[in-house]
């Protein structure tokens, strides 16, 4: 049976944009995406925005459903004794459909384990969110050949996490390689669905029928003049965007991508 996946464009603003920088950004985006809702051009693609926690409420009610609306982390219980953390029902107030977990940066530079990383995924997938895995490989992982280890057990961790009834939710997995992220130095189109191809075959492991509707999103220095070798890429299903997601003309430029 022939899946047709919606190409996913989501833009990480990362720690940067304060309210009216984030007013301003999205503004340009919604003008450059042109007309009444959906721009008939871009029918088949959906764009989506990952701003930073405080700028969310700020961002949300622009959107009117033209673009949908993500935060770059989330923790899984509703509420508690969780100092410095952010729920998922506080996100679904703020109009959010996405929630990243497992981004790189969270994992290497702030010490989530795979563990913890799958906690927050099952929380955000339980609660009606859909969250965004984040997977991916240091150079030192990739030198030594354990990629596809590496990934799998990313991967493993959070699908087994979800409980039956999570395991029927919607999912978006990105494959971030480490050392591309942020450096400039984006993984070439083969080796970057090579690795996405594996990702689906897990996922197959588990359900084949989600692993087909599963979008896998490729990331890691996408800029305009590289991202359609992506998009052609028959298990790449869009593009998870960091410092090109921060100007609209960039960004918009790799929404048209073809
Ligand atoms: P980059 O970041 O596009 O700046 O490499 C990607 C990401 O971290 O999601």
């Amino acid at each position: 049976m022939m899946h047709t996946r919606r190409r996913l464009i989501a833009g990480n603003w990362k720690m940067h944009m304060v309210r009216a920088e984030a007013d301003g950004l999205v503004r340009a985006i919604l003008d450059g995406l042109g007309g009444p809702p959906p721009a008939r051009a871009l029918a088949g693609t959906e764009v989506a925005v990952f701003p930073p926690f405080t700028a969310l409420a700020a961002v949300a009610p622009l959107l009117a459903g033209r673009v949908s609306l993500g935060a770059q982390n989330v923790h899984w219980a509703q509420t508690g004794a969780f100092t410095g953390e952010v729920s998922p029902g506080m996100l679904l107030d703020l109009c959010c459909k996405y929630a990243l977990t497992g981004h790189s940066e969270r994992r290497h530079v702030f010490g989530e384990s795979d563990a913890m990383v799958a906690r927050r995924f099952a929380g955000a997938a339980g609660a009606g969110l859909v969250p965004v895995l984040c997977v991916g490989e240091t150079l030192g992982q990739r030198e030594a050949g354990q990629t596809q280890a590496v990934v799998a057990e990313q991967l493993t961790h959070a699908l087994d996490a979800l409980d039956a009834l999570e395991a029927q939710a919607e999912f978006v997995v990105a494959y971030e390689p480490v050392w591309a992220i942020g450096t400039g130095k984006a993984a070439g189109p083969e080796d970057a669905e090579a690795v996405c191809a594996f990702i689906r075959a897990v996922l197959a492991g588990h359900s084949s029928g989600q692993a087909a509707a599963t979008r896998i999103l490729y990331g890691g220095s996408v800029k305009p003049d590289n991202a359609g070798a992506f998009f052609r890429q028959p298990n790449i299903d869009g593009a998870l965007v960091g410092g090109a997601s921060l100007g609209a003309g960039d960004f918009l430029a790799i929404v048209r991508a073809q």
